[in-house]
């Protein structure tokens, strides 16, 4: 038989299977947890910490994304303590990396009162758009890190592993290994990276040209691949 643990989350009671997520045991009480780097269709891995919730008022937040339900726990997903907690992933977040393309997180960032000059002096993210296929670019100065789309690459759908991360530190982003185009990489443009990208980092390339101002033309001389060669079979 399945064990099951109950807890109160914002003082609604539930029994879920042991080994529920905090988010999903939230989200069968229609309780609003925000989130970033989890999405449904990847494997969650707790990086961006939004999703954070008060266990038992417990020392530190608990990223409700990864975190188990346990037994008699008291969850609150919206105090003071969570609030400043996601109010300033937002702030540092916002003082890196270009969002204006990131609506859901423009919202979550009015929705916690967002000082968005709180870190007028942080470095940004900046990185050169990348624009080597007709199918789709890449603008990393975008990226919030989620890791989504590496997952859809890899073992999540795609088993294609064109996409990982490098660099350290600060200087972590999201590439394809050695840097090398991705029309040189296992990519097989299946635009799953693009359906899962939280923000505008991904973008189709027809989008872009008419984001950019190019003519039909333009956009349908930068989306065509080379025709093949025709090729005549001899007897
Ligand atoms: S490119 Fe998009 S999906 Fe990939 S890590 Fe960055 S924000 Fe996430
Ligand atoms: S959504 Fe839970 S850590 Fe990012």
């Amino acid at each position: 038989m399945t064990k099951t643990v109950t807890l109160t989350i914002d003082g609604d009671s539930i029994t879920v299977p042991e080994g529920t997520t905090i988010l999903e045991a939230a989200r069968q009480l229609d309780k609003d947890v925000p989130v970033i780097c989890y999405h449904d269709a990847t494997t969650a891995n707790g990086l961006c910490r939004v999703c954070v919730v008060d266990v038992n008022n417990g020392r530190v937040l608990q990223p409700a994304c990864v975190a188990a339900c346990t037994d008699k726990a008291t969850v609150e997903t919206r105090n003071e303590r969570v609030e400043r907690s996601r109010r300033t992933i937002l702030e540092m977040l916002n003082s890196a990396v270009d969002l204006a393309e990131a609506p859901e997180i423009q919202d979550l960032m009015d929705d916690y009162s967002v000082d968005r000059e709180r870190f007028p002096d942080a470095k940004r993210r900046e990185h050169d758009l990348k624009d080597d296929n007709p199918f789709y670019v890449r603008d990393y100065s975008q990226c919030v890190l989620c890791w989504r789309c590496v997952q859809v690459c890899a073992e999540d759908a795609q088993y294609t592993f064109a996409l990982t991360l490098d660099g350290r530190g600060f200087e972590t982003h999201v590439s394809t290994a050695f840097d090398i185009a991705l029309t040189d990489s296992p990519c097989v443009f299946c635009g799953q990276c693009i359906g899962v990208c939280p923000t505008g980092a991904l973008k189709p390339k027809v989008e872009f040209g008419i984001q950019q101002g190019w003519s039909m033309e333009d956009i349908q001389r930068s989306t065509r691949r080379p025709r093949r060669k025709n090729i005549t079979i001899e007897d």
